[in-house]
């Protein structure tokens, strides 16, 4: 049961929880209409410390066509915040007015943080620092279940700034949960897997290099990354390593004709566009599975999902 459950890191569901949001989108992309009214009267809040495009509008978008409706800020100087008001009263103030509440903070933790001041209204984890992404790791099985027919028994290269990519470090906890995945981490020494998601992995489930060309005729899923340059403290690194890999036709060609190739976008130069027209390329479908899922898991967690069945 979701109702009322927070969303802060993929682990605080079960597999069998995710796979039943899973279905819930599945049933939603079939008919869309059916659920067009699910959230009539309910109030979801959308907190954005940090700057989005896919995940505030994604949200905001599943809200809408669930029948809901929104309040929220997407800049914080427009908020009490900038009269030094604590994210504890913040929150305990919106849940005098919302049913549900999104949340993207820079600092790591802030999610939780904020769930303990809420007492009858679900929190989501929109993005802590560079901690956790969850929602972006529903997307993300949601996207592989309907490109790769399912998520066991996949190599799954994860290249680029696997240091601070906190969508690469809820997807590769969740993904290891599933059956016979192995990983193969790309990224300069620089920017390599952190120790702590590290330890959540078996040692003969996945390798490490910073050579894409080498290993990319082994893949069959290719999840590309920007590099965070927010997170960086020195911008000389970010400018050395922000251009380390580009995925073009070329490396393309050594792929195999069904590995999928996505990217939790924004993008900046790591995909070239002359990919984009590839039929393996699925980025942008998966930004469409994002604003579905989302649907899903706002119906759940607001328990109103049988109201039309
Ligand atoms: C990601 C994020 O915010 O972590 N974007 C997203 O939500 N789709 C990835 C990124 O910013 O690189």
């Amino acid at each position: 049961m979701l109702k009322g459950r927070h969303l802060i890191e993929p682990g605080d569901f079960e597999i069998d929880e995710i796979e039943s949001i899973m279905q819930l989108a599945d049933k939603i992309i079939a008919n869309p209409e059916d659920y067009s009214m699910v959230c009539k009267g309910k109030l979801l809040a959308s907190l954005f410390y940090e700057p989005s495009t896919r995940t505030r509008f994604s949200f905001e978008a599943a809200m809408l066509r669930l029948g809901g409706q929104l309040i929220g800020f997407d800049d914080p100087n427009t908020s009490s915040v900038s009269k030094g008001e604590s994210l504890g009263d913040t929150i305990k103030t919106i849940g005098c007015y919302a049913d549900i509440a999104v949340i993207r903070h820079p600092r790591e933790g802030t999610a939780k943080l904020v769930s303990q001041y809420a007492d009858e209204m679900p929190i989501i984890n929109a993005g802590d620092g560079g901690h956790e992404h969850p929602t972006q790791t529903l997307t993300d099985i949601l996207t592989i279940r309907n490109y790769k027919g399912g998520c066991n028994n996949h190599v799954v290269g994860v290249c680029g700034d696997l240091l601070f990519g906190r969508t690469i470090h809820s997807l590769v906890k969740t993904l290891n949960r599933y059956e016979n995945i192995r990983f193969v981490f790309i990224s300069p020494k620089e920017l390599k897997m952190p120790e702590h998601i590290l330890t959540y992995l078996s040692p003969d489930c996945y390798t490490e290099t910073n050579n894409l060309d080498e290993v990319i005729g082994d893949l069959d899923i290719l999840y590309m990354s920007r590099v965070q340059r927010e997170r960086f403290v020195n911008e000389e690194e970010y400018l050395r390593l922000k251009n380390y890999y580009i995925l073009d036709k070329k490396k393309m060609k050594k792929a195999k004709q069904d590995m999928i190739v996505m990217h939790p976008l924004p993008r900046v130069n790591e995909i070239a566009q002359e990919v984009d027209d590839d039929s393996r390329a699925v980025y942008f479908k998966q930004a469409k599975m994002g604003m579905y899922v989302r649907m899903a898991l706002i119906a759940k967690l607001l328990g109103v999902e049988d109201k039309n069945d």
